[in-house]
């Protein structure tokens, strides 16, 4: 039997917060109570400090290559990163080929997943471009089974990993049929991609034009329309990296209507606006993710949708396109629409939204638990196992030092890109330890000696874990 008592910290649940001491024993949570007197193999002492359940990042491309360029982290550096910043579960995606199958697709996923193994289990949503063949459909159907309960579809990107109307027809019956979820990236990508063919003719290709060719109503027309798909299919669903307040709006909507329709958000575009394109070049190029960053009103709408109705999970997207091949794809002449979109954020989210969302007064900090660990978990079919501080669940815990101040950058970021998002940031807060399956993996911060780990297999249903 292994144990770890974690002693006198705070416990804070989406629910509340209490005084108690946690006892871990054999990778489950064991026993809360005021005050547990008792050896263990491990003993951390959480005074002063908050104990909160290991965070999940649902949306966090570990292989990924965007335009040609692949992404530099692994599974190794990628899990590292993660609960280096107190994260301890994340969700990959197995993207399809157009043409290839889903089991050959996951296939190639599981092997790469093997050649570096990471020190977090890793879970998987399968990427959806092409569902010509029947067979795949029924692949798609048996997927949940098999703990890969989540598919996600991208609405841009025509050539690469856009869906069709008929493949987002048939993943959503599928969803519904199963009680997957569907995660949909909305931006409409036939007029994103006719707005910077009319950018390329005009040579007008600095970092702002990446803004303007990828409007708001491009992403408010696609979330309208995948919500009138899931509307019709009956698919639960869940839209990614949410930027502005047109895109919000529908979904208040639908869930006003009684759909179940989630929300997600993610630090940068609470953090970053428009104006980020009009900085020097190296600071502008960070800004090229999509949807991209839009105005300080929307930012608003982000936060009060988050601590309101709408947004219901804090994500990073991580994308971690190094900045020195950002700069040379620029240069080549294609300008933004040559940058991989995307950026790196694995180990900075918990951070970012403690300081500026809890201690900036946005958020509660009940609600920074519920919106980076709780929710995640139980959209994911991970409810009552990860996300909670309860007895019975998985001892994946983070002891958060609210104190600790300390400065983001590349210099001791652990993803192997070559820069961050949110380099000399001064964020206050940080976890002091990590504790995955019961066991220490972070100390001091130094990364422990743990046996390393594999797939995250996830219930089959959302419905199986709604009501925990
Ligand atoms: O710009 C982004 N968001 N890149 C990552 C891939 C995606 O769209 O999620
Ligand atoms: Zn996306
Ligand atoms: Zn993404």
């Amino acid at each position: 039997m292994t144990t770890t008592l974690i002693q006198g910290g705070t416990v804070v649940t989406s629910a509340g917060r209490f005084a108690a001491d946690v006892l871990t024993v054999d990778g489950r949570i064991g026993e809360i109570a005021t005050s547990i007197a008792r050896p263990a193999d491990h003993i951390v002492d959480a005074r002063g400090q908050y104990v909160i359940p290991g965070g999940v990042d649902p949306h966090a491309h570990v292989k990924i290559t965007f335009g040609g360029v692949p992404s530099a982290d692994d599974f190794t550096s990628a899990t590292i990163a993660a609960a280096f910043g107190g994260t301890t579960t994340i969700i990959d995606f197995a993207f399809q080929e157009h043409g290839q199958s889903l089991s050959s697709t996951l296939d190639d996923w599981h092997a790469a997943l093997a050649a570096s193994p990471p020190v977090t289990d890793v879970g998987v949503h399968l990427m959806i471009s092409d569902l010509t063949d029947p067979a795949w459909i029924d692949e798609l159907r048996a997927a949940p089974a098999t703990g890969v309960s989540s598919f996600k579809l991208f609405m841009a990107y025509r050539g690469s990993f856009m869906v069709g109307d008929p493949a987002m027809w048939d993943t959503m019956r599928v969803a519904a049929e199963t009680g997957a979820l569907v995660m949909v990236h909305a931006e409409n990508g036939d007029a994103i991609d006719a707005l910077i063919r009319e950018a390329v003719a005009a040579d007008t290709l600095t970092p702002p034009f990446h803004a303007s060719t990828r409007p708001r109503s491009t992403e408010a027309e696609a979330v309208n329309r995948a919500l009138m798909f899931a509307e019709l299919t009956g698919a639960r669903t869940f839209i990614v990296h949410v930027s502005c307040a047109d895109a919000v709006a529908p979904i208040v909507g639908a869930k006003a209507r009684g759909m179940e329709v989630w929300g997600e958000t993610c630090p940068q575009y609470l953090l970053f606006d428009e104006s980020i394109y009009e900085q020097p070049l190296d600071q502008a190029l960070r800004g090229i993710f999509s949807p991209p960053a839009r105005s300080v009103a929307d930012q608003d709408a982000l936060w009060t949708a988050l601590a309101g109705v709408g947004l219901d999970v804090i994500s990073t997207d991580h994308s971690a396109f190094n900045l020195a091949l950002r700069h040379e794809r620029y240069e080549s002449g294609g300008g933004f629409t040559a940058v991989p979109n995307g950026g790196p954020g694995l180990e900075e989210r918990l951070a970012l939204m403690f300081d500026v969302g809890v201690r900036g007064g946005r958020i509660s900090l009940e609600q920074w638990v519920d919106l980076c660990c709780t929710t995640p978990a139980r959209l994911f079919g991970l409810g009552g196992r990860k996300g909670v501080v309860a007895v019975g669940a998985d001892a994946d815990l983070v002891v958060w030092d609210p104190e600790r101040e300390r400065t983001l950058g590349v210099e001791t970021a652990k993803s192997k890109v070559d820069y961050s998002m949110h380099e000399g940031r001064v964020v206050t807060g940080a976890p002091s330890t990590v504790i995955v399956d019961g066991v220490p993996l972070i100390a001091d911060g130094e990364l422990l000696d743990q046996p390393k780990r594999g797939f995250l297999r996830r219930a089959a249903s959302v419905e199986a874990t709604a009501s925990v």
